[in-house]
């Protein structure tokens, strides 16, 4: 993949950066800046290099209609506001828009295009949409990864026809994806939780492969207490799952992975109740697992000092309430540590597990963080992903 650091002086060139600047909105307010925050040393960066910038980015799903709740207005405000830059948000129908024209001055630098997906033609990765999109420009750069699992206009097809390049984040997440999935160092193990097993089957298949380890925690790990025949009392779990899980042990058994769940439980007879302890064959039929226990959480940690690699994606309980907030919090600190004293490589991924370690300010002591939801499962699925083949 061509990288855009190894590009040097770009001399006024006009370059169309795919960013996901999808962040919640509400009354046209910005409710979590994070992944704007995290596309400004992109911007700076194309600036020093003498680039003029269209920005191209979607919000939301708005199914190719124009949404006035999801123009991207906010989020231009906070751009101007953040690069200190004055910055046009391009409302005209982009295919009356002209290379020629379309920066009024030279003192423009960066304009942003309207909601990209304001376009039906977007979701379709429809060619001529997606050549007319190139011919804006005179390079192209995707610095979308938690996008490059859709194969949208502006993310995969527009590759055909404009010198293609990885961002420098965009880079960055596939390094550290490539770390944990095929150049690993080992004994490497994964903690995974979540709700949903049936969403992270094909992850902790194709895992199952190369781990050594793949701790369940969470409310996926109900699944394989019942599954073990012990009792759940009222906690949350998903039906007809015991397919998946004996699947996952198959998987597992002849991979010589090793799969591991809570043996002791932090519950509550509601969500907001406070803790208490129990074995794993002392939960009563009215109790909630809520966090893993004190002896799981020695267990877990010692393996995180066995691992020379560790993924972690989904809380170990239900943070939400501090009261089972602990669970998360250690794994969170011993990775943190381990990762600092360089002896670990750690990916941390998924919207839950970032939110787990902003509450406890560690977000810069791992070896990399990913904000991306659905690109960053399916890669960890080993499939290829649109934006990301196109680029190669
Ligand atoms: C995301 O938030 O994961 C990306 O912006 C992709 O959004 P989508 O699931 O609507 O394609």
């Amino acid at each position: 993949m061509k990288k855009i650091k190894d590009l040097g002086d770009l001399n006024q060139k006009i370059v169309l950066l795919r960013v996901d600047l999808n962040v919640p909105l509400q009354n046209n307010k910005i409710l979590d800046a994070t992944r704007i925050k995290k596309v400004i040393p992109t911007i700076s960066h194309l600036l020093s290099e003498n680039a003029k910038i269209i920005i191209i980015t979607h919000v939301g799903r708005p199914k190719g209609k124009k949404i006035i709740e999801l123009s991207l207005q906010p989020i231009c405000d906070y751009l101007k506001s953040e690069l200190n830059l004055k910055i046009k948000l391009i409302t005209e129908n982009l295919n009356n828009l002209n290379k020629k024209n379309i920066f009024s001055n030279n003192d423009e630098k960066v304009l942003l295009l309207e909601n990209i997906r304001f376009y039906p033609e977007e979701e379709k990765d429809d060619i001529e949409f997606a050549k007319k999109l190139a011919s804006l420009g005179d390079i192209y750069v995707n610095e979308a990864f938690s996008c490059s699992h859709r194969a949208h206009a502006s993310v995969s097809k527009i590759t055909k026809f404009i010198p293609s390049y990885g961002g420098l984040h965009l880079s960055n997440e596939i390094d550290a994806l490539y770390q944990i999935t095929h150049n690993i160092k080992k004994p490497v193990s994964c903690i995974i939780g979540g709700s949903k097993i049936s969403t992270k089957i094909k992850v902790i298949t194709n895992l199952a492969t190369k781990y050594d380890n793949i701790i369940v925690v969470g409310a996926m790990a109900n699944n394989f207490i019942k599954y073990n025949n012990h009792n759940i009392g009222k906690s949350v779990f998903e039906k007809n799952s015991e397919l998946i899980v004996k699947e996952i042990y198959d998987s597992a058994k002849l991979n010589d992975c090793k799969i591991i769940y809570p043996k002791d439980f932090l519950v509550g007879k509601n969500l907001n109740d406070f803790s208490n302890n129990r074995k794993i064959n002392e939960i009563e039929n009215d109790d909630i697992i809520l966090d893993i226990g004190l002896e799981t959480i020695k267990y877990i940690k010692n393996i995180i000092n066995n691992s020379k690699t560790i993924l972690w994606n989904g809380p170990a309980g239900y943070f939400e309430n501090e009261n089972f907030a602990t669970g998360s919090y250690e794994i969170a600190k011993e990775i943190s540590v381990k990762t600092k004293n360089s002896k670990l490589f750690s990916v941390i991924g998924g919207g839950d597990t970032v939110s787990v370690l902003n509450k406890l300010n560690l977000i810069h002591n791992f070896s990399f963080v990913s904000t991306a939801g659905g690109a960053f499962l399916e890669y960890l699925e080993g499939k290829e992903l649109p934006g990301i083949k196109s680029l190669n």
